[in-house]
């Protein structure tokens, strides 16, 4: 008997051992912010772009802005020297990513604790204080809140959203996600902000009354939560990849329209790994599975991201515009007016392929092209710290706030066009 535990032990062992992941280190990682001044220099960059060893924080085509690179301590001395060749006009926005990353969960464990009944926006809230906050906002509003589940993650979490209507059937919906990006903390904390501003903020209950929402604050929970316990710039889903020791897929690169077309990478390790198949993600199946299930309602789709101020809608696939591009364009107008008017916090506007880079697989192509919502956007809010993805948590309310107006705009936009 001692002995059969024995081999299993051993046998267990060797086996967390072939799988064990690696992680890397953040100490002596640097930040560059890169100003590429023609194509040949886009294009030169873009060559890093999906390798390893260099993660694009933040990437832009247009010309005069920067795009931001984590260089991992052993490629810097090779991309210094392409720096150098090419010209890229370059500065370094962090020297070791690792002392950011300590500075922000010391300000985590710091932050006041909130008080178990109301959720608290001095720090950034782990997935089950967020669960609970939902279930806590439908217990409070039984008449115009009430929680849903569409599916569950691969670790078993289940993907809970909230939905808010003030009665009425047949209404118009919008529905919002956030996080579908494990590393990008500000996209839940905004979209819980804007549960806590249409349930529980008396101004907004006209909101409730003309427009169902259905808000998902937090699609891809055990990326999240990876990236609170263990690896602080996560971005893919948890699920296992067969022959690898990488883990995740990049769920916006896995939804199946125009999947794997351009912008996406067949390897397992990539920070864009498109996944094994279209939909092989829970979390993303879930999605979809929601959006045909409502199809019929759901007339505005707002998924959030970080970092870089852009207001994307489709197509990320092509270059070619999608035919209500006009209608599109105006409604973000809109919206950044709204937004800026707090504190001049601008959005650059356009299709993703157009203004960022193009990339199939993203949720905002497939509930259009696919899911039939004729208005589809990305939002990638504000970022800041110095590697964009640790802006402080006392930004949490600010850029909430601002945010908000642009959920009213959005709101007012489905209410009259939709609404009877
Ligand atoms: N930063 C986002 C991403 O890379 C932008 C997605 C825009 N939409 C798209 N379909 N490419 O996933
Ligand atoms: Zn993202």
């Amino acid at each position: 008997m001692k002995l059969l535990f024995l081999i299993l032990a051993v046998g267990a062992a060797t086996a967390s051992l072939e799988e064990e992941e690696y992680i890397p280190s953040y100490e002596g990682a640097k930040v560059y912010q890169l100003a590429p001044a023609n194509e040949e220099q886009f294009s030169e960059l873009f060559q890093y772009y999906g390798k390893e060893g260099h993660d694009f924080l933040r990437t832009s085509r247009a010309l005069g802005d920067t795009t931001d690179v984590l260089v991992y301590p052993d490629n810097i001395e090779p991309f210094e020297n392409f720096l150098a060749e090419s010209g890229i006009q370059s500065s370094i926005l962090t020297e070791n990513v690792q002392n950011e990353i300590d500075e922000e969960a010391a300000r985590q464990r710091s932050a006041p604790k909130a008080n178990g009944r109301s959720i608290s926006f001095n720090s950034y809230q782990r997935y089950d204080d967020i669960v609970a906050y939902l279930r806590q906002v439908a217990a409070n509003n039984p008449r115009v809140a009430s929680v849903f589940e569409i599916g569950s993650t691969t670790e078993g979490r289940p993907i809970v959203g909230l939905k808010l209507s003030s009665g009425g059937s047949n209404k118009p919906a919008i529905l919002i996600d956030g996080g579908i990006h494990a590393r990008e903390w500000i996209a839940p904390s905004s979209v819980v902000y804007f549960i806590n501003q249409l349930a529980e903020n008396s101004a907004n209950s006209d909101l409730l009354s003309k427009v169902d929402w259905y808000i998902i604050p937090v699609l891809n929970p055990d990326g999240y939560e990876y990236t609170h316990t263990s690896y602080r710039l996560w971005r893919k889903t948890r699920s296992i990849n067969r022959g690898s020791s990488c883990r995740g897929t990049d769920p916006n690169r896995n939804f199946g329209y125009h999947w794997m077309d351009v912008g996406a990478s067949s390897s397992p390790c990539a920070e864009t790994y498109a996944g094994k198949t279209a939909f092989s993600e829970p979390e993303t199946a879930a999605l979809r599975d929601f959006v045909l299930k409502n199809s019929k309602t759901i007339k505005l789709y707002l998924t959030f991201h970080s970092y870089g101020n852009y207001l994307l809608y489709p197509w990320g696939f092509t270059s070619a515009l999608p035919s209500n591009n006009a209608e599109l364009k105006s409604l973000a107008v809109q919206v950044n007016k709204a937004i800026s008017s707090v504190r001049g916090t601008r959005y650059t506007i356009g299709t993703s392929t157009n203004v960022l880079y193009a990339a199939a697989g993203g949720s905002d192509d497939w509930v259009k092209g696919v899911g039939g919502v004729e208005l589809s956007y990305t939002v990638e809010l504000p970022g800041g710290g110095s590697a964009g993805f640790n802006i402080p948590a006392s930004q949490i309310i600010p850029v909430g706030r601002e945010t908000f107006l642009g959920i009213r705009v959005f709101g007012e936009y489905i209410a009259d066009k939709f609404g009877k």
